[in-house]
């Protein structure tokens, strides 16, 4: 027997028990952002290699990203993440677009990385971004939005938490510690986003080995460790002072060590995390005043985060909210009580489904047994039968499965009938 092909690595089958959960996803997601106003937008899957390289790191590009020639040469990629297409639907269309420009996309991406928790190949996003405004009620609004979505599955501010810091204040510290140019600034962010991630030795060994003296090794090394630091960064007194006002400020906290690997940020950045610190990111976000510009476009400012599916939907599992679901959507099951009374199952079935109704049929004239334990297995709540008496006395047989609750319907009352019975199910 030849064995079945393997899917590509990092990918996920979207059996229909996954699939209900991404969506289930995505209906909060959208929830929370239409809340707020903005509109659902996409864009193309496949992209040129170009449109990254402007802003987006050389993490993304370089390494993380699926690249290929297309048949004509051109050197194209799976879009590793939505901002830098955003920018340039943007650029395309700034002078048309009312502003503040409020949009909000889910779908596919990918990253070359490796596999592990929380960390796929390909993933989903939820993208929402606020354009064409530097108030910073934006940049809260933005943050307003994610923890909305939190709330609304059922997180609390003590089990996941947002970090805070600013691009700014983080510039003027690095300029302080004699470091001006844009190489050695790239340097200096790179060692913040890895202070979490290895020893103090090896942290400052890397620091040496990226060029840095020992004296702004450990002056970086205080800047990361003054916890009142954005008390310096008005962007930062005002964000916060915003989040308080929308009665969300427990959710968020400063954080030195959250810089973002994106190079286009230039404000306010963000990160959502369990506070237990078990798992990767949950979102990421911030500020990007130039991107638009830097795709060739006018001068757009905007900030945006982008929460992923699969953080989420671990976290959202391991605190229990994730809902039970049935697997058939069908509400009831049209039994077949022999193959000569086909016909007349399919006739009750488009019935019902007039009715408002969403039907299965058993295809085959099985054990009434049998057919009842499908239905009870995929979850379809209500099971009828139209047996040879009930045809002719004009009448149907519901049954709700969960409490075995048995109705004699007229024929021209059993819509009526299995929707009581739905409503008052337990
Ligand atoms: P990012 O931090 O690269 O930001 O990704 C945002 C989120 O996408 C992460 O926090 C994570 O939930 C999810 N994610 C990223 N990579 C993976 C992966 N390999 N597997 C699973 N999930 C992943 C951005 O992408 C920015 N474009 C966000 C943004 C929007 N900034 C402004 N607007």
């Amino acid at each position: 027997m030849s064995s079945i092909i393997r899917p590509v690595k990092g990918t996920r089958d979207f059996y229909p028990e996954l699939m209900r959960k991404r969506t289930w996803l995505y209906d909060h997601m959208r929830r929370a952002a239409e809340a707020y106003g903005y509109q659902e937008w996409e864009a193309p899957i496949i992209e040129t290699l170009e449109l990254y390289a402007a802003k987006s790191g050389e993490e993304l590009v370089k390494e993380q990203s699926f690249v290929f020639e297309d048949r004509g040469g051109n050197e194209v990629t799976l879009r590793p993440e939505l901002t830098p297409s955003l920018a340039r639907l943007i650029a395309q269309k700034s002078r048309q677009l009312p502003r503040p420009i409020r949009w909000w996309s889910f779908g596919p991406f990918w990253r070359y990385e490796r596999p592990q928790k929380g960390r796929l190949r390909e993933f989903f996003q939820w993208n929402v971004d606020c354009l064409g405004t530097d108030s910073l009620v934006a940049d809260a609004e933005i943050a307003g939005i994610a923890v909305q979505m939190l709330k609304n599955i059922g997180f609390k501010s003590d089990q996941l938490v947002v970090y805070v810091n600013s691009r700014q204040l983080m510039d003027r510290k690095i300029a302080e510690l004699g470091v001006t140019d844009a190489e050695g600034k790239g340097k200096v962010l790179r060692m913040i986003d890895r202070i979490d991630k290895m020893s103090r030795d090896k942290w400052h060994i890397y620091g040496g080995e990226l060029g840095l003296s020992s004296s702004q090794i450990n002056g970086l090394e205080d800047i990361l460790a003054n916890k009142d630091l954005w008390k310096e960064a008005p962007e930062l007194v005002e964000f916060f002072s915003i989040l308080d006002t929308l009665g969300i400020r427990d959710w968020f906290e400063y954080n030195a060590n959250i810089v973002r690997g994106l190079n286009y940020y230039t404000g306010v950045v963000m990160e959502g995390r369990d506070r237990a610190g078990d798992h990767r990111a949950l979102f990421g976000g911030g500020r990007y005043d130039n991107l638009v510009a830097d795709v060739g476009g006018d001068e757009v400012t905007g900030v945006g985060f982008a929460m992923g599916d699969v953080v989420i939907g671990l976290i959202a599992e391991e605190y229990g909210l994730l809902p039970e679901t049935q697997a058939s959507s069908a509400q009831v099951l049209v039994t077949v009580f022999d193959a000569d009374y086909m016909a007349a199952s399919l006739a009750l079935a488009t019935e019902l489904r007039a009715g408002g109704l969403t039907v299965e049929v058993y295809p085959d004239a099985l054990k009434l047994g049998k057919q009842f334990k499908y239905g009870d297995r995929v979850g379809i709540p209500i099971g009828v039968v139209l047996g040879p008496d009930d045809l002719a006395a004009g009448k149907v047989a519901v049954k709700r499965f969960a409490d075995r609750t048995q109705v004699s319907a007229d024929r021209a009352d059993v819509v009526e009938t299995i929707k009581n019975l739905l409503d008052t199910a337990a």
